[in-house]
C-alpha cells in the first residue's frame, strides 16, 4: 500500500442530537470543532491529546477512539494497516455531555484513515461505517453533513432498523437540510459528565400512543421551524419520548430545562444530555440564560456558537492544528475554535 506521504487532518464538528421531538433522528452540527492531525510513520503507535478530556484518553494506546476508527477504516478499504501511525488530536468538544464527542471522535478517525490511504473523504463514503462504529447516525450524520440532519437506518426493523442492531443488515441513510441563519445554538454544559449508555438504559419499552402521535407532529413541526418558521420552535422543540424519562440520572438539567421552557425559551436536552441546547431567534433571550441557570443552585458553561454548516472534512498538507479549548468552567465561556478549520481564529461576540 503506498500511503499520502504528508500529515492529514481531519476537522469534525460537535453535534447536538434529538433537539427535543427527533429523537434518535434528528440532529444539528455546531460551530466546535476537533481537530487530528495523522500521518504514517515507520512503526508504533503515538498519540498527542490536548485539549478536553486530555486527562482520560491520552494513553488509551489502540482504545483510543480515534485509533479505533482509523483501524476499522483501514480494515474496510482493505488496504492493510500502516506501519506506525502518529496522531495530534486538538479537543474542544467536551465528553460525555452530549455534544457529540464520541462521534467527532470517530468520524475524525475515519476520515484521517481514509485520507491516509488515498480514498475519497465524502460524507456519503463515510457513513455506513462511522454509523456502524458509533451504533446509530444521529451524531455522525450532522458531523459528515454539517448543517440540520434527518437521519435513519433503511431497512424494516426485522433486517435491523433499530439502534444498536446489526449494522450490515440495515444502511444509515441522512438528508441534510439548511438551518435558517437567524438560529443561534446556545449550549448550556454542566460540570459533571453523564455517560450515553446510562441515559439511554433509562428509556421504557413502550410509550402510550397519545405521546407517540405527539411526538410525530412535534417532530414535523421541528423541521419546519428550523428551516422556514422560528416563531414555531418552542412548540416545536416539545417532547415526550425521552426527555422526563431520563430526569433521575440529570436532575439539574431537568430542573434547568423546565425553567428555561417556563420562559418561553426553546430548550431540549442536547444528545442523550445532561448539556441543555437553547434554540435562539436572532439571539432573542441570551441575557435571560445567565440568571435562569443561577437558579438550578448549580454552575453552567453558558456558550452561545455558530450553526455549523459545513460538515467534517479531511485533506493533506494543511496546517498543523491550533490552540485547545478551555475547559474551566465559567458562566458565559467562549470557546476557541477555527471557523470552519480554515485557518481563522473563532471569534464571537456574546450580549452584543
Ligand atoms: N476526541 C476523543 N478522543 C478519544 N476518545 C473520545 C473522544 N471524544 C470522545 N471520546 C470517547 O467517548 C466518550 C464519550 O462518549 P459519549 O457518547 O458517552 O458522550 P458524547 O459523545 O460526548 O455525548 P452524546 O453521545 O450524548 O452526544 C469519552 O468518554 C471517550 O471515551
Ligand atoms: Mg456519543
Amino acid at each position: 500500500m503506498r500511503w499520502v506521504e504528508e500529515p492529514v487532518r481531519a476537522c469534525v464538528p460537535a453535534t447536538s442530537a434529538n433537539l427535543g421531538p427527533g429523537f434518535d433522528s434528528l440532529g444539528l452540527a455546531l460551530g466546535l470543532h476537533d481537530e487530528v492531525e495523522a500521518r504514517v510513520v515507520p512503526s508504533g503507535l503515538s498519540i498527542d491529546v490536548s485539549g478536553e478530556g486530555a486527562a482520560d484518553v491520552a494513553d488509551a494506546g489502540e482504545k483510543h477512539l480515534v485509533v479505533r476508527a482509523m483501524r476499522a477504516a483501514f480494515d474496510d478499504l482493505g488496504v492493510g494497516q500502516p506501519s506506525g501511525l502518529a496522531l495530534r488530536c486538538v479537543n474542544r468538544i467536551p465528553h460525555g455531555r452530549g455534544l457529540g464527542s464520541s462521534a467527532a471522535a470517530i468520524v475524525a478517525g475515519v476520515l484521517a484513515a481514509r485520507a491516509l490511504a488515498g480514498a475519497s473523504v465524502g460524507p456519503d463514503d463515510a457513513l455506513p461505517l462511522a454509523s456502524e462504529l458509533e451504533g446509530h447516525p444521529d451524531n455522525v450524520a450532522p458531523c459528515l453533513y454539517g448543517g440540520l440532519t434527518i437521519s435513519w437506518m433503511a431497512g424494516s426493523p426485522e433486517a435491523g432498523g433499530s439502534r444498536g442492531s446489526s449494522p450490515r443488515a440495515s444502511t444509515a441513510r441522512a438528508v441534510r437540510l439548511e438551518p435558517l441563519a437567524q438560529i443561534t445554538p446556545v449550549v448550556v454544559i454542566p460540570a459533571a459528565p453523564v455517560s450515553t449508555n446510562v441515559a439511554r438504559g433509562l428509556l421504557p419499552a413502550a410509550v402510550p400512543h397519545a405521546d407517540a402521535a405527539r411526538n410525530a407532529g412535534r417532530a414535523a413541526l421541528l423541521i419546519a421551524a428550523l428551516t422556514a418558521r422560528p416563531e414555531a420552535l418552542l412548540d416545536g422543540t416539545e417532547d415526550r419520548l425521552h426527555q422526563d424519562y431520563r430526569a433521575p440520572v440529570m436532575p439539574a438539567t431537568h430542573d434547568l430545562l423546565a425553567r428555561l421552557r417556563a420562559a418561553s425559551l426553546p430548550a431540549v436536552v442536547s444528545g442523550a444530555g445532561p448539556s441543555v441546547l437553547v434554540l435562539l431567534v436572532s439571539r432573542h433571550g441570551l441575557d435571560k440564560l445567565d440568571p435562569i441557570g443561577r437558579e438550578t443552585g448549580i454552575e453552567w458553561r453558558i456558550s452561545p456558537l455558530d450553526l455549523g454548516r459545513q460538515g467534517a472534512s479531511a485533506a493533506p498538507g494543511v496546517p498543523a492544528p491550533g490552540e485547545a479549548g478551555q475547559s474551566s468552567p465559567g458562566r458565559l465561556t467562549l470557546f476557541r475554535d477555527m471557523d470552519g478549520c480554515k485557518g481563522m481564529p473563532w471569534v464571537s461576540s456574546v450580549l452584543g
